[in-house]
């Protein structure tokens, strides 16, 4: 009998101050109640923070689009990152934000994204080959696909940002910094809005927090510095890479480059929202069709007719891919990465029947919209066949929406679909019997406890 994609169970009512600040600290998922899932607008109020929750596709769309200006990204959220990434276009605003979009968007055009097909393709093959490993040791053909997928994911991103292959060591201190740098912030971020003085949050796990960020930064700084100070002494050599473009581009108002630290900003920013987001959507998307049998069945024999005798697939195959593709979607919906957006309102506004004052914090979260009782059939079920005609495409939006909307959005579904379809080719996959994963809402949508999936090769392999 198939089970029903985990969820953490809600609480039947709305907890108090104390109890949301303990269950939030682990995941922000753990504080949610019943009601998160079919109200419009809700509040959450805390010693330091006012917070209005907006579910109403026409408010969100207002807040992301059409008043996008009174809604800048959160202060919050950007001091939360800001020891990772610095002054990057994620956490951004208005002049700053609009001149690093500008000067990020050719790295991400459609034909650029094309050219990356073969540097991502590598990288799975490379996946195979660990998987390959991994399955020949395990007699039960049990791996944790998680740490897999963040593994190919940073590989992808140290591929075609910097040319670099990420080796098994780099990968180990910077994935593992990684997580450090997640768990505790969530942590931070609670502190903050509970008015915890500095020294206690520094005893508390702060300073932790901080020297994972310093351990990310140094990593990527060792493979930048060489390559800047090549460019500047007119010695690069002619690459193809995203780091290549951020090197040579020209800011048109000064006539200045980047500097150093704002390029390290930018790389450091790219490789977490280019790998962690990605990372998160395939490890759900593989738990899914490892508990649906048909649905896994039925992407394999689609594989199959495109791939004909190819063992590999191209980019015309990619494009091909109708069924892989809705159920990559659906994972997207019932686990987006991004669980929620940060925003901050700039003046006092209304939002439905609330009064908001200028300066509360603003969130939309996809994580209750994409499964809002009122405006999904069935919101907890897996149904990629949703996609065939998209009733509630205001109420979808795992990448995201308006000017601010994912510019990797073309990427990740390109990298996405490579590594399922090298995945599915070759082997079938059932989720680790009784297994249950154990959904955290930190930076991203994730497992604390791994994803254990019992791989056997396809016959014809
Ligand atoms: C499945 C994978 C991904 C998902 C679900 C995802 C989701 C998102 C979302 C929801 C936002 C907007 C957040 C907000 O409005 O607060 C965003 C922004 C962004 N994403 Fe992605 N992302 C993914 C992959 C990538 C990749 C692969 C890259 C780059 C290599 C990337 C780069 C960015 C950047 C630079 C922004 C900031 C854009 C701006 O503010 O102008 N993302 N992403």
């Amino acid at each position: 009998m198939i089970q029903c994609p985990f969820k953490p169970k809600p609480y039947k009512n709305k907890a108090s101050n104390l109890m949301t600040f303990l269950l939030k600290r682990r995941s922000w998922l753990d504080g949610l109640y019943e009601k998160s899932y079919s109200m419009q607008t809700g509040r959450v109020k805390m010693p330091g923070f006012d917070l209005f929750v907006v579910n109403n596709p026409q408010e969100v769309k207002k807040i992301m689009v059409n008043e996008v200006k009174e809604f800048p990204k959160s202060e919050l959220l950007h001091r939360l990152l800001e020891p990772l990434l610095g002054q990057s276009i994620f956490t951004t605003n208005d002049e700053v934000w609009k001149k690093q979009r500008e000067l990020l968007r050719p790295s991400f055009e459609m034909t650029r994204i094309y050219k990356v097909f073969e540097l991502m393709s590598a990288a799975a093959r490379d996946l195979v080959i660990r998987l390959e490993r991994q399955i020949d040791k395990q007699a039960d053909g049990i791996i944790e696909v998680d740490e897999e997928m963040t593994f190919v994911t940073a590989d992808v991103i140290f591929r075609t940002i910097m040319s670099e292959k990420l080796d098994e060591q780099k990968g180990k201190i910077i994935l593992d910094a990684f997580v450090t740098f997640q768990e505790q912030s969530v942590r931070t971020a609670m502190r903050q809005m509970f008015c915890f003085p500095k020294w206690l949050s520094n005893l508390l796990g702060e300073k932790k927090r901080l020297e994972a960020g310093e351990v990310i930064r140094k990593v990527l700084s060792d493979i930048i510095k060489p390559r800047y100070e090549e460019e500047n002494k007119g010695l690069a050599e002619d690459r193809n890479d995203i780091l290549a473009s951020l090197l040579k581009v020209v800011d048109s108002d000064t006539n200045e480059r980047f500097s150093f630290k704002e390029i390290l900003d930018q790389v450091s920013m790219l490789f977490l929202a280019g790998h962690e987001t990605t990372a998160s959507s395939l490890t759900w998307t593989l738990y899914l069709l490892s508990l649906y049998e048909d649905e896994q069945e039925k992407a394999y024999k689609e594989l199959k007719e495109i791939l004909q005798d190819e063992k590999e697939p191209k980019i015309e195959h990619i494009k091909k891919l109708k069924w892989l593709n809705y159920c990559f979607k659906e994972a997207l919906r019932l686990y987006p990465p991004v669980g929620f957006f940060a925003r901050s309102a700039r003046k006092d506004t209304q939002i439905r029947d609330k009064e908001v004052k200028k300066g509360s914090g603003v969130v939309v979260a996809p994580w209750l919209i994409h499964r809002h009782r009122k405006i999904w059939h069935k919101p907890d079920d897996f149904d990629p066949s949703r996609f065939e005609k998209l009733e509630n495409k205001d109420a979808y939006m795992p990448f995201g929406m308006g000017e601010r909307v994912c510019i990797g959005q073309g990427f990740a579904m390109q990298e996405a679909m490579i590594i399922l379809s090298y995945i599915l080719s070759k082997y079938k996959l059932e989720l680790q019997e009784n297994f249950i994963p154990d959904v955290v809402g930190r930076l991203t949508i994730r497992t604390a406890n791994g994803m254990y999936i019992k791989f056997s090769k396809r016959k014809s392999e």
